[in-house]
């Protein structure tokens, strides 16, 4: 008997029939991060601080403390000795520069310079492009970045470039102040054939917005600027201090030309900022900083300097070594705490694979997420509480910034500390937006969470801002 003809024999005796019903298959859930088991690893966890300040600072980790405990007895500078010890640390520095490539998804470690911090990150970038501006070009910027990516870009164009002789202007980006959004329309409207970079936040620690870089790209590539190199567009700049923390980032996929960010926002204790640029950008522009340790080896002479090979080039004076290496390690301890593998990326030089840090961050990311929504709502119900930027449900920072009617936003933060939660008031150092939005003081609220915080936290938090407010 055919197949068919068993088929419709089991339907005339009815034992096919009525079909039966298979049981629709759960839905695998989504993996999610243990936030308990990350938590476990902070020693504020167990204090009743409900820290809400995350896109200030981050919290760091036990191990990496103890990790400045265990480098101390080979304690020894890089690149200037020949000693086991020196010849140790200096592998485990470089070393780094590894790891921060692979987070970044960057070609190699010849694309990462360190500095102290996301602002002078970007200052470098500034200063390596001083001489390269040309008499009537511009910078494009927005009314939404963090001070560190607009006052460099005023100063060039206000104050250095006009002692050389030099006019070059720095345009400002409106936002929708509904929405949150970047005016697209106006930065296409602002970049032209003399606009030599834009320099855009990947998100911003007020609004929380996250522009669309894609098409931030395209406007760039399209401007008609004619580089030196006989190629056409405007660079791109990207504050990732905001990114960086919370989200997968991939500079080949984003195609930017320079992006900056600060460990001390990512679990690493204070001190060390990246700047990620393209290795020909690197190797054609003139350093920030000069002196000891960028210089080629013995290339030094009254007339002629030649400097190091890239990074090196860009790592003027004894670095910050210990501090590089803890926020190398800082990264592979949050993929561990992420993914939990059997055998730990922490305290190793093992390469780390750009898979395992996608996964992660696609953890930490989506867990911000939710937290973010749920913040936002609660906020959004409280009568009073006027909430900045994007609603819930779209990708942003994790943060809320808001002001409460006819009460000072200081005052406000100082009531939530009476309760234990850490929030913080002021301009955020965003200040363009603060006054663009009118804000008289510029000053709002903000409570922001990191992949430590838990949905407690924000309960707690929020019910505490009821209270404040006089809304329970
Ligand atoms: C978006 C953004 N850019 C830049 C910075 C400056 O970072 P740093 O103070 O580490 O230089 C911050 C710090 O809050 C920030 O949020």
């Amino acid at each position: 008997m055919s197949h068919y003809g068993y088929v419709s024999e089991q339907l005339l005796t009815g034992r096919l029939w009525p079909p039966r019903r298979r049981r629709p298959k759960p839905e695998p859930e989504p993996p999610r991060l243990d936030v308990d088991r990350m938590r476990s690893h902070f020693d504020f966890a167990g204090t009743g601080r409900v820290v809400t300040n995350n896109a200030a600072t981050s919290q760091t980790p036990r191990e990496l403390i103890e990790l400045f405990r265990e480098l101390s007895p080979r304690y020894e500078s890089v690149h200037r000795g020949q000693s086991t010890a020196s010849r140790r640390i200096t592998e485990e520095f470089e070393e780094s520069f590894d790891t921060i490539a692979t987070w970044l998804n960057a070609p190699s470690r010849r694309c990462i310079a360190t500095y102290r911090n996301t602002t002078e990150a970007i200052n470098a970038v500034m200063y390596s492009l001083l001489t390269e501006f040309r008499d009537g070009d511009n910078v494009v910027t927005t009314l939404m970045e963090h001070n560190s990516n607009f006052v460099p870009w005023y100063a060039l164009s206000r104050e250095i470039l006009p002692r050389l002789g030099r006019r070059v202007e720095c345009r400002v980006v409106r936002f929708d102040h509904e929405t949150g959004e970047l005016d697209l329309d106006h930065l296409a409207e602002l970049v032209d054939d003399r606009t030599k970079l834009v320099c855009v936040t990947g998100a911003s620690n007020f609004l929380g917005t996250k522009p669309p870089l894609h098409r931030i790209r395209r406007i760039a590539d399209e401007s008609g600027y004619r580089r030196g190199d006989g190629r056409s567009g405007s660079l791109l700049l990207v504050d990732a201090a905001q990114l960086a923390p919370t989200s997968v980032i991939d500079v080949i996929a984003l195609d930017v030309d320079y992006l900056a960010f600060s460990f001390h926002k990512v679990l690493a204790p204070f001190g060390v900022g990246v700047l990620y640029a393209r290795e020909p950008l690197l190797q054609g522009s003139l350093p920030f900083l000069y002196g000891g340790d960028m210089i080629a080896e013995g290339r030094v002479s009254p007339d002629l300097v030649e400097y190091g090979d890239l990074p090196w080039k860009y790592a003027a004076g004894t670095p910050n070594v210990l501090g590089v290496i803890a926020s190398a390690q800082a990264l592979r301890l949050l993929v561990d705490l992420a993914l939990d593998p059997d055998e730990p990326w922490f305290g190793t030089a093992r390469p780390l694979p750009r898979t395992h840090v996608e996964s992660a961050m696609t953890l930490v990311s989506s867990h911000v997420r939710s937290l973010t929504d749920a913040a936002l709502r609660r906020a959004l119900a409280i009568p009073g509480v006027q909430v900045y930027g994007p609603g819930p449900d779209v990708s942003r920072s994790p943060l809320v910034a808001f002001t409460v009617r006819g009460r000072d936003s200081r005052q406000v933060a100082s009531a939530l500390d009476e309760h234990r939660v850490e929030a913080r008031a002021g301009c955020h150092c965003a200040t363009l937006a603060h006054l663009d939005l009118k804000l008289n003081p510029p000053a709002s609220c903000r409570l922001s969470f990191a992949a430590y915080t838990s949905h407690e936290d924000v309960d707690r938090a929020f019910t505490a801002l009821e209270r404040v407010v006089g809304a329970r």
